[in-house]
């Protein structure tokens, strides 16, 4: 029965739309670069690909049959799916996730509101990349300017998601996401015009095998985790709003393909320019907003096509963050019955101090750190590599031994009508494969095994 309550996506495209919103965003644009760039490029996406077909996958369709099969929230799947378990914590480390991310989430939205505006008035014409990373500098370090962007990114995703499922998210979703590939497709093109084509194609294709290891293959594998938006109970939550029967192991493996891709052409876009403009391909989250800008500064029409990029880069982040609101407000709703305006303005507030500290901690100097990370790149690795991760193992579990079999498999193929052929292989890497796969990664990492 389907609660009157909860929105429900009306098309498939919209679904398969909302579902790629979630996954592509700065995890593509942001966070593959810089970590392909600390990792050693090439050897960083062999892994990368291989872990988002091994576990990323069959981890968002593990979610989303979690999802489809009882149209609930992170929460009340569990407690319906397993009544009088203990599984329904899951639901709350998802919420923890969710929550841990959007503190750091919103403050690279709001780095690349603040390059849309200087985009706006034209400041990267013909600037050095010197210069570009000298003006970056200024800005995270004045403090209350980028905490005034990502306050304003907060309250923007909060007044969409305040409007509801349908409305506000599949709306957002269906134009604007073609039209940021058509335009990272034109700055590969450009790319290919450059002096350090050659050595970033190299980099980012040619694998050194030597450079794999523990700590690198679990960020790889948290990368996988964060833009495919599993292991949080996102996919399940969306999941959720899905009415249609649909072939489902296909529109995922569509997104999984999309956003892989996305990625990858990210690299081509961003890899070449790093090595024509004298940048550190280790410079870390800051790469990609100095590279970029460096790009668009000597390219014609460069000013024009900066505004679009980060325009488009921001609704990109737009509909991350809807998605991930969208988890916990779905929760609260259906857990403390109160209104879903309500849920939103309590958790901007939250989230909006969580991102003012990760904010500050980027501060040259600032002593706001924890265990010896600032606090910015403390909730990233603890979300990604951690708690992610942990969401993901205790999702596979779930599906693979505890979901009941009959119920699983009427959720995978629609009755008997989609895919059939992909259930046993299906229940078995989600029985096996990757809870196994993710111990190991895991346990390797913190020097257990
Ligand atoms: N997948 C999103 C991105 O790549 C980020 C995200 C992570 C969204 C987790 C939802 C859940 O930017």
């Amino acid at each position: 029965m389907k609660n009157q309550n909860r929105g429900s996506f009306q098309t498939s495209f919209g679904t398969m739309m909302a579902v790629t919103g979630s996954a592509v965003g700065l995890g593509n644009i942001w966070r593959f670069p810089f970590l392909a760039g600390q990792n050693g490029g090439g050897a960083f996406l062999v892994v990368y690909i291989a872990l988002v077909i091994l576990v990323g996958l069959p981890l968002v369709l593990g979610e989303f049959t979690i999802g489809r099969s009882t149209h609930k929230g992170v929460v009340g799947s569990f407690k319906e799916l397993a009544p009088k378990t203990k599984w329904y914590g899951v639901g709350y480390l998802t919420l923890i996730t969710g929550f841990t991310i959007l503190g750091f989430y919103s403050v690279i939205a709001g780095w690349t509101g603040r390059f849309l505006v200087e985009a706006v008035q034209g400041n990267f014409n013909s600037q050095s990349a010197a210069a570009i990373s000298a003006s970056f500098k200024e800005f995270t370090n004045s403090g209350y300017l980028p905490i005034l962007y990502s306050v304003g990114f907060i309250a923007f995703t909060g007044w969409i998601v305040a409007r509801g499922v349908e409305k506000g998210i599949e709306k957002f979703n269906k134009i604007l996401m073609p039209a940021l590939v058509v335009l990272l497709v034109l700055l590969c093109i450009n790319s290919a015009t450059l002096g350090g084509f050659a050595d970033g194609m190299s980099f980012l294709f040619k694998p050194d095998f030597s450079k794999i290891n523990g700590g690198m293959v679990l960020d790889a594998m948290g990368q996988v985790f964060f833009t495919l938006s599993v292991g949080m109970g996102v996919m399940l939550t969306y999941s959720s709003y899905v009415t249609k029967e649909e072939n489902m192991p296909r529109s995922k493996a569509t997104v999984a393909i999309i956003d892989t891709s996305i990625a990858i052409i990210s690299g081509i876009a961003i890899f070449p320019a790093v090595f024509t403009f004298g940048i550190a391909p280790t410079e870390g989250p800051q790469l990609v907003f100095i590279a970029l800008p460096s790009v668009f500064a000597q390219m014609p029409f460069g000013a024009a096509l900066a505004f679009l990029f980060f325009a488009m880069l921001l609704i990109a982040a737009l509909t991350s963050a809807i998605s991930i609101y969208e988890m916990i407000v779905a929760y609260c709703i259906e857990e403390f019955s109160i209104s879903r305006l309500r849920a939103v303005i309590y958790l901007s507030i939250s989230v909006a101090a969580l991102s003012v500290l990760a904010s500050v901690s980027q501060i040259e100097g600032s002593s706001l750190t924890i265990l010896g990370l600032n606090v910015f790149d403390f909730l990233d690795t603890l979300s990604s590599n951690y708690l992610l991760i942990a969401g993901g193992l205790f999702v596979s579990i779930f599906v693979g031994w505890v979901f009941r079999k009959d119920r699983l498999y009427n959720t995978f193929t629609s009755h008997g009508k989609y895919a059939v052929w992909l259930f046993k292989p299906f229940v078995f890497i989600i029985r096996y494969i990757v809870p196994v796969g993710v111990s190991l990664i895991f346990l390797s990492k913190i020097g257990l095994i």
